[in-house]
């Protein structure tokens, strides 16, 4: 019997890329989105790739009838949730609407979960968890520190939320992903990041400079304590990030888990400094970059990258791309998105 995926948030980055993954490994994807952080480009890329039409429900998953009536519509065995707020600035700025919307989107799936007598939830945390830790590289058993913004609050108190979700509701399963830094694009380039208004993250800034839409990238912090100054991180493919999902979907859906809730790290284990990632993309697409140094950026941590065992032991997961796929994949889809 083939099972169903909900996948809200189906229509923005990671979810985009997520759905395809998942359809193509044979599940039933049904995806709800709001499109307040999107337009409907990434969906149309997903039907384009699958060669077919998926489900879609424009719907906000802070709307309790709205997802109990998801619920009672589609068989779901397993829910994906990414439909959050991700910006870190905005959070400082504006906490109440990234704890009004990221928690209590949370809350009602799990409610939904939980009245339906049981059900798989996936939900898409973040590395921002551990903060600037010493111990490098993170393994789950890490702590995880207070967070910087509301931002990285709402991705701690979820996952706090499922644990004691899972352990309350029987029947109720949850796996946290702990994503590292999610780049690149779809090899199709139909699908891709879609930031709106000027980048908040590094690589969208990069290929947005290249394609002469950014007049000049700061590069944030050069006295750094690191090899050449600049921060270190784990830059994680797009696509192997989306397969980890199928991974950890199949894993709940086939009963494998070892715990009623389970986190794993989705990274690469190899650290990359920002001045080496923007070498990489120079050299592997043949561009020169316009960048300069400027001050630190309030909240950056010096260095975190993954220690992914866990996930290759137990998920069966491995990152597979080469950062220089990867960045020229990224590349791709900004030439796209220009018509160049
Ligand atoms: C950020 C969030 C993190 C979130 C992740 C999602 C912060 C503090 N953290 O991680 O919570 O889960 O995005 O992908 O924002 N950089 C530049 N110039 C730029 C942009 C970035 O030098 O124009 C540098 C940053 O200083 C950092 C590195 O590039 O050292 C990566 O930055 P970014 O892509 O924003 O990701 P994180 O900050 O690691």
């Amino acid at each position: 019997m083939k099972k169903t995926v909900l996948v809200s948030g189906g229509a923005g980055f990671i979810g985009s890329h997520v759905t395809v993954e998942l359809t193509q490994a044979g599940y039933d994807v049904v995806i709800a989105d709001n499109f307040s952080n999107c337009d409907e480009t990434n969906y149309k890329g997903v039907c384009a790739i699958l060669g077919r039409e998926l489900p879609l429900i424009k719907m906000d998953f802070c709307d309790k009838a709205a997802v109990d009536a998801l619920f009672a519509k589609y068989p779901i065995d397993a829910v994906i949730h990414f439909a959050a707020f991700k910006a870190v600035g905005e959070s400082v700025a504006e906490p109440l609407k990234y704890y009004r919307n990221n928690l209590l989107s949370f809350i009602n799936i799990l409610d939904a979960a939980r009245e339906k007598g049981g059900c798989n939830v996936l939900f898409s945390s973040s590395a921002t968890v551990y903060g600037q830790t010493d111990q490098l590289p993170v393994t789950e058993e890490s702590p995880r520190q207070p967070a910087e913004s509301p931002y990285g609050n709402t991705k701690t108190m979820c996952e706090d939320i499922l644990r004691d979700s899972v352990k309350a509701y029987p029947g109720v399963r949850g796996i946290a992903l702990r994503y590292f830094n999610p780049i690149g694009a779809h090899p199709s380039a139909l699908i891709g990041e879609l930031p709106r208004g000027v980048p908040n993250n590094l690589v969208p800034f990069i290929t947005q400079t290249a394609i002469g839409r950014r007049e000049c990238l700061s590069v944030f912090g050069n006295d750094y304590p690191t090899p050449d100054g600049t921060c270190l991180r784990d830059f994680i493919d797009i696509v192997d990030l989306a397969k980890a999902h199928v991974c950890a979907v199949t894993r709940m859906c086939e009963n494998k888990m070892k715990q009623e809730y389970e986190i794993f790290n989705v990274g690469t284990g190899k650290p990359l400094s920002v001045l080496e990632l923007i070498t990489a993309f120079e050299k592997v697409n043949g561009v020169k970059l316009n960048w300069k140094y400027a001050p630190r950026r309030p909240g950056d941590i010096t260095a975190i990258w993954a220690d992914p065992t866990r996930a290759e032991k137990e998920l069966g997961w491995k990152a597979q791309r080469s950062t220089e796929e990867t960045l020229a994949a990224a590349w791709a889809w900004e030439k796209k998105l220009a018509g160049k």
